[in-house]
């Protein structure tokens, strides 16, 4: 379950989500790229193929929710959004994606194994990573 109190804080502006205690798991981008294979029917993480049914995921990590130019079917809980995503924030998300926003229109049972989490957290962090110069966080 996801703890109710703890997503409060993490969605709290004033909040750093990187300060939050989340434990997640060491993962691995390689077993995370398999993880991944239920994502790909509706998104891509490489910059080039653009968005899909689902917004582009190429260096989703630090960006803000709902916002991505050129993505027409955002739900009004995503165009409203104000949070960033982090590594952090997608971990607790994927848990239950419906429990933390019963307004998305992402069909995904989400992942509920935490290390198949963490190891797709670290998947999307090297997918974004390669072809572009700039730093991730
Ligand atoms: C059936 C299609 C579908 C599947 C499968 C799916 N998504 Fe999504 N995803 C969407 C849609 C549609 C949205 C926009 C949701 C909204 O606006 O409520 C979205 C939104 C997102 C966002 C937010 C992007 C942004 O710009 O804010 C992330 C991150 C994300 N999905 C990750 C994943 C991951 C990781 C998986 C695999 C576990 C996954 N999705 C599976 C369709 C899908």
């Amino acid at each position: 379950m996801i703890r109710r109190a703890l997503l409060l804080l993490l969605l709290a502006p004033a909040l750093h989500a990187e300060d939050a205690p989340v434990t997640m798991p060491e993962g691995d981008a390689e077993r995370g790229r398999l993880v991944f294979g239920q994502c790909r029917t509706c998104h891509y993480p490489e910059r080039e193929m653009g968005h899909n049914n689902g917004p582009s995921l190429h260096r989703i990590f630090g960006r803000v929710a709902g916002k991505q130019a050129g993505f027409d079917y955002y739900s009004d809980t995503f165009r409203e959004a104000k949070f960033v995503w982090t590594p952090q924030l997608l971990y607790l998300w994927l848990e239950d994606p419906l429990a933390m926003f019963p307004g998305t229109t992402m069909m995904s049972r989400g992942v509920p194994d935490p290390q198949q989490r963490a190891d797709l957290v670290a998947y999307l962090k090297r997918a974004s990573v390669r072809g572009s110069q700039e730093p991730m966080q």
